[in-house]
């Protein structure tokens, strides 16, 4: 051994908790819902790994903006380094891995022998799509059955696209397994993949899958996996959950999977230690014709969208933090929030370049919370310090965890992405069309500092210390000591 640890330090950035600074000019109109108790979750499948979000997501959200009464483009999205998380799941006995996806309905895979194509429609080798397996082989599962004369397609603005036919297959995740469930097989794709995704598990609502009939083109809207979970009974409550853990930066790094980032969980709420601040809050729903969120309780409901009763941060009382019509979204990585939210809260912390709040790497983050069905949730200071890359000099560069999201308007829409879902469990029910959150047990850090003495001859008169840090990630979930 060259070196021995010498001592030890945490840095408790973590147990900063955030501080009710404001009050709210509004008064609430809010009446909670009741929350049910919750139980453990009978089926539960642990997160894997991240991938670059898809220009897809990208599109699906400008599409939804657009469509609202107010068109705003958000600078931030498709930015390179938004992530979405995936799990690993069975597919007619073969295993995949997929990014998990709040934010649309099919689940899909492209099939092996799959035509590749770029983004102009020519054709490319099947490494271009850069899935991370050759696909789903159909003639070795025993459980695949074709469903004639359907399309599934997939289009985006940019270029991305995946056709192929619609099947029936065996699909397990976590050990929760629907059998006869509808997929798409995707048997041509262009991709812009990351080598380690096959295909997506799509989680929101019948509204938003993408299945035609060949003979009259009508759509063929059926029920995504999670869906027929509930009606097969295949789980004891009409719940799933997402638990997403920060990551480290190692694994921001490494092309090999993490496998602590969390959990997609079935049947009722993720394994991870909670507190017991928690609330219950109607999802929203849209309108079909002008495909903008409303209150009715009888629109048609597509993505998980929830009205947000404010934010909380030093000085929030300068500016209204109410904000209708935001979707909690695993799959984009930033909070985009009004933009005089986003304004008021990177006052003195952010620095406004090119569209994006910039901050120092180093920058303890303003505390900030948000509060939704009458109860707050705390942020950690920590998720309000992204990491986004490297300058041309070899500078780290961050970002601040809250951007703009565009003007408060009629049908905007904004997004609570994975700074603030690192907080919470969040739960879904898919029959009361609700969702519960609950706070999550501080995770108390992930910068871990240590130093090491060099181990030179004659050292014990002079000895020089080199600091090292590690990047643990939650660890409320892990009982080994950082050290090791
Ligand atoms: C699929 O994954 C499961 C669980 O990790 C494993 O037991 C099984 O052997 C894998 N199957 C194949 C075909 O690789
Ligand atoms: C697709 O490939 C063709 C032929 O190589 C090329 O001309 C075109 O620019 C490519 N398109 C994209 C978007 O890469
Ligand atoms: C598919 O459509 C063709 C006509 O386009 C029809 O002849 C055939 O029976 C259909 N197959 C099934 C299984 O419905
Ligand atoms: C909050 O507002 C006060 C008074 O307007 C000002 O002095 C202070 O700098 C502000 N703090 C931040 C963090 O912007
Ligand atoms: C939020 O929705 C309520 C009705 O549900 C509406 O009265 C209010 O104006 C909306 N607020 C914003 C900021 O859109």
């Amino acid at each position: 051994m060259l070196s021995s640890i010498l001592s030890a330090s945490i840095f408790l950035a973590g147990a900063v908790r955030a501080v009710e600074y404001s009050t709210t000019r509004h008064i609430s109109q809010y009446s909670p819902l009741e929350t049910p108790l919750l139980p453990p979750a009978s089926f539960s499948s642990p997160m894997v790994s991240r991938t670059s979000r898809r220009a897809s997501k990208a599109h699906a959200l400008h599409y939804l903006r657009a469509s609202g009464i107010s068109a705003h483009t958000v600078p931030l999205t498709g930015a390179q380094f938004d992530y979405e998380y995936l799990t690993d799941i069975s597919v007619g006995g073969q295993n995949l891995s997929v990014i998990v996806d709040t934010g649309s309905s099919d689940t899909w895979f492209p099939e092996m022998g799959f035509a590749c194509f770029n983004l102009s429609g020519h054709p490319e080798p099947v490494s271009t799509c850069a899935f991370g397996s050759e696909g789903f082989d159909s003639r070795i599962s025993n459980s695949y059955q074709a469903y004639p004369n359907t399309t599934f397609s997939i289009s985006y603005g940019d270029g991305e696209y995946l056709s192929g036919s619609a099947a029936f297959e065996t699909v397990s995740v976590g050990g929760l397994t629907v059998k006869h469930q509808e997929i798409g097989v995707v048997s041509s794709a262009a991709w812009v993949g990351d080598g380690i995704n096959s295909g997506l598990l799509g989680l929101a609502y019948p509204e938003l899958t993408s299945v035609t009939n060949d003979i009259d083109h009508q759509d063929m809207k059926y029920n995504p996996f999670f869906f027929n979970a509930v009606k097969q009974k295949l789980v004891p409550y009409p719940y799933f959950s997402i638990a997403l853990n920060r990551g480290t930066a190692a694994g921001t790094h490494s092309p090999a999977a993490d496998p602590h980032l969390g959990y997609l969980a079935f049947g009722g709420i993720a394994p991870v230690p909670v507190t017991s601040t928690c609330t219950t809050v109607p999802i929203q729903g849209y309108s079909l014709t002008t495909r903008a969120p409303t209150a009715d309780r009888h629109s048609t409901y597509m993505y998980y969208t929830v009205d947000i009763h404010k934010y909380t941060f030093p000085n929030s009382s300068t500016v209204v933090t109410a904000s209708n019509s935001t979707i909690i979204d695993s799959g984009t990585t930033l909070n985009l929030l009004p933009s005089e939210v986003a304004q008021a809260y990177n006052k003195g912390f952010g620095t406004w370049h090119d569209g994006l709040y910039y901050v120092d790497c180093a920058a303890q983050a303003p505390p900030f919370s948000v509060t939704l069905g009458g109860k707050t949730f705390s942020t950690d200071p920590q998720d309000q310090v992204v990491w986004v890359g490297t300058d041309k000099n070899g500078n780290d560069l961050c970002v601040s965890g809250t951007q703009d999201g565009g003007p408060q308007m009629m049908g905007s829409v904004f997004i609570l992405g994975d700074v603030f879902m690192h907080n919470v469990v969040v739960t879904f029910d898919i029959q009361k069309n609700q969702m519960t959150f609950t706070q999550r047990k501080s995770c108390f850090h992930s910068i871990y500092v240590y130093h090491i003495r060099d181990n030179h001859p004659n050292s014990d008169n002079n000895p020089t210390y080199q600091t090292h840090r590690a990047y643990i990630p939650c660890a409320s979930e892990h009982t080994s000591h950082p050290a090791e």
